[in-house]
């Protein structure tokens, strides 16, 4: 195990003076809280004993149902029985991990990912091997070439880590052609999917394109995740997953955690039975268009130098450095300069990734945004000067004169 990259800018990111380019935290001040809090209250008052009480280790019945039908924007048409309900779905991505890897097993992943699921593969000392995504994502011949491979090595994958919509850290969106595509290379390979989907609802102008489970429910292990769609405070996600995993799964997360929460399963069930849920993620839409459009129209003013991800949905955009410029060398002068991003590095597996960085445009106000970008474009000019003048090593070069700050000295 070691410390995540974005944990170590959480400290920084949340001073007041810097822009945080770098965090995934959801916007969910549009939240209605007076009605939470009178649902919250009267939920304690009718149903406390109840909802401060052990459950069913797969989760309460009466939240698969409503989970079932949040599934059918995807079009997945899911039974509650299919359904285990997680700690977010980070839980889920490390429950199915824990049931599938034994060291030196093969998770094949989207080149970058995730990097909390990363973090989880190499707690289990996965071996992950990277396929590449494009601008359609996650690209079938890359991916049909590594899984022939693979076996021709005689190692076969245990499954396929992926996130098909407005990927994190990618930004980019699988199309509707690669879908059926990816599905069927999968199954001649015999690979799981493990799709996860925490961003689905919350494109820009439409609805989900159909989730890889719509096109093979036994093929796939599906993650969602109330998170983004709602806010991560209940920390309720759920897997939706074939019948023999699932009953693993239950096993699996009675002996971690016994019961997801009781409460947050009742507020969040309460609240996707009673409120008009679709009407607020449409919000939550239109609040991230324009924060996408500020990223979008910065990116273009101040590092035109640079190419980036034009995402459709989600939070992120990725960038492409101009050659020569480390992300991860020049993070703590971005961070001197009052501006933070994550470095590509951090997701990959292997140490690659040094000339992308991750901008997520869902926290700040467009106008920071475009402030942060601005500030960005600075420590991106001097940089290039510098590999100008020093070539690509100058980093080895400053590090004799110039300490680079970590980041609770600024
Ligand atoms: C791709 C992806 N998967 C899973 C998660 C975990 O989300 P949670 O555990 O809050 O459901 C995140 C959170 O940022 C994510 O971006």
């Amino acid at each position: 195990m070691r410390a995540s990259e974005i944990r170590a800018l959480f400290a920084v990111a949340s001073r007041p003076e810097v822009v945080s380019l770098a965090g995934g935290m959801p916007n969910i001040n549009s939240l209605p809280l007076e009605y939470l809090a009178e649902l919250s209250a009267r939920i304690m008052r009718e149903n406390g004993p109840k909802a401060l009480q052990y459950g069913s280790g797969q989760g309460e019945i009466f939240m698969r149902e409503q989970i079932v039908e949040v599934m059918r924007y995807d079009g997945i048409h899911a039974h509650p029985d299919d359904v285990v309900i997680t700690t977010g779905s980070q839980q889920a991505l490390d429950l199915v991990t824990e049931i599938f890897i034994n060291p030196g097993d093969v998770v094949v992943a989207e080149a970058p990912s995730y990097v909390g699921a990363l973090g989880v593969f190499r707690a289990y000392q996965a071996d992950v091997v990277h396929v590449p995504l494009d601008d359609d994502g996650l690209i079938p011949e890359a991916l049909d070439a590594t899984l022939t491979r693979l076996e021709a090595e005689g190692r076969r994958a245990k499954f396929l880590y992926t996130v098909p919509n407005y990927h994190n850290p990618a930004g980019v969106t699988l199309s509707a052609e690669r879908r059926p595509r990816i599905v069927e290379i999968c199954q001649r390979h015999h690979v799981l999917i493990l799709e996860d989907n925490p961003y689905g609802l919350l494109g820009f102008d439409s609805d989900p394109l159909p989730a890889l489970k719509s096109y093979d429910a036994d093929q796939t292990i599906y993650l969602g995740s109330f998170s983004k769609m709602f806010g991560p405070g209940y920390r309720v996600g759920w897997a939706a997953a074939p019948h023999a995993v699932r009953e693993k799964l239950v096993l699996a997360s009675e002996a971690a955690i016994l019961s997801p929460t009781m409460w947050g399963q009742m507020v969040m069930t309460a609240y996707l039975r009673e409120y008009d849920w679709y009407t607020q993620v449409k919000e939550f839409r239109g609040e991230y268009r324009a924060r996408g459009n500020a990223m979008m129209s910065a990116l273009a003013e101040f590092l035109p130098e640079t190419r980036w991800t034009v995402p459709t949905g989600g939070f992120y955009t990725w960038v492409t450095l101009p050659e020569g410029i480390d992300a991860k060398a020049m993070l703590p002068r971005a961070v001197t300069n009052l501006v933070a991003y994550v470095s590509g590095t951090a997701f990959y597996y292997d140490g690659q990734g040094a000339d992308h960085m991750r901008l997520s445009f869902c926290y700040p106000t467009p106008e920071n945004i475009r402030e942060g970008v601005r500030r960005l474009s600075h420590v991106v000019h001097a940089e290039m000067e510098l590999v100008e003048m020093f070539g690509t090593g100058h980093h080895e070069h400053l590090k004799a004169g110039i300490e680079a700050p970590t980041p609770d000295q600024v």
